[in-house]
């Protein structure tokens, strides 16, 4: 078998526009949605996300301000970031980007980000509300993911999904999120991760594979049973002198073995990072009209 390409760009483009008809309809009720973002230091990755994201601001009619900090910003001076925008009318959502400089600052600063402009999800009481299944900004990536194998009419409901990886960003949301009662979700869910001890035995048993180790090759083909669905959260920078930039972007999936087996695979680029944006601007048009969606 070979896998059909679960399209995260092409996806993206689709529900781009359907914001985009939001997004003119909030400004002729003169609204201008807009997003702030933080971001200090000067992480190569972070920057190229922080610049993908803003262009796509721009491209919705939506506003967005930047601050950048420098690596050697104080608590004080992000702290102070964040509250600003926190006031400011025309910021409807906030995105600090990670990681920070200083890891340890993380929590707090993420703690003082309005939750009903935490975009990203990641404030305590979006994480609480999202366990809870009551409405709340939900992380972009796990969101994206949800909303690409729903669009693809691939049934979660009663399946298997076995996800590697218990990020907060996408592991752990992910692995809550699909096993909630409800439409998007009733799925069985194992969550592996680094202290599993023999990660292959629950792949291949799964329906669904969503790697999200943030390593390559996590996943080979002999790790997953005929007609899966694998979707690869991986971004891993490779260098290859061979690229334009001297670098390539690997998943977690080695894709050209695994797409042999698999019955849908998503690519790396142009599967869930296209979709972790496009869920940024959802939650922040939402945002704009007042709060997170009901439902998925
Ligand atoms: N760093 C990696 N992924 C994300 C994300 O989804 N949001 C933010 N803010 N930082 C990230």
């Amino acid at each position: 078998m070979t896998a059909k390409i679960l399209d995260g760009k092409a996806l993206s483009r689709q529900l781009r526009a359907e914001l985009a008809a939001q997004v003119a309809a909030l400004r002729a009720g003169g609204i201008v949605p807009g997003l702030g973002v933080l971001l200090v230091g000067d992480n190569p990755a972070s920057r190229a996300y922080v610049t993908a994201k803003e262009k796509a601001c721009g491209e919705l009619g939506m506003h967005s301000s930047e601050v950048r900090l420098p690596a050697s910003a104080s608590r004080g001076e992000i702290l102070r970031v964040v509250s600003e925008f926190n006031r400011d009318p025309r910021v409807h959502g906030i995105l600090v980007q990670l990681p920070l400089p200083d890891g340890s600052m993380e929590q707090e600063v993420l703690e003082t980000v309005d939750p009903a402009k935490d975009v990203d999800g990641f404030h305590p009481v979006n994480v609480g509300r999202a366990v809870l299944g009551l409405p709340a900004f939900l992380p972009c990536t796990p969101h994206g993911i949800l909303q690409m194998l729903r669009r693809a009419g691939i049934p979660v409901a009663g399946a298997h999904a076995v996800v590697i990886g218990r990020s907060h960003i996408v592991g752990r949301p992910l692995a809550n999120l699909l096993s909630q009662k409800g439409e998007a979700g009733n799925a069985t869910v194992t969550l592996c991760h680094t202290a599993t001890r023999d990660l292959a035995q629950h792949t291949r048993h799964a329906d669904i594979v969503i790697a999200a180790a943030g390593r390559p090759n996590t996943v080979r083909a002999d790790m997953i049973r005929e007609g899966a669905v694998v979707v690869d959260v991986g971004m891993n920078r490779v260098a290859d002198s061979s690229a334009p930039r001297g670098y390539r972007l690997v998943g977690d999936v080695a894709f050209d073995e695994v797409r042999e087996k698999a019955s849908w695979i998503t690519p790396v680029p142009g599967g869930v990072g296209p979709m972790t944006i496009t869920m940024l601007l959802f939650n922040t048009v939402a945002a704009a009209r007042g709060g997170p969606a009901g439902s998925l």
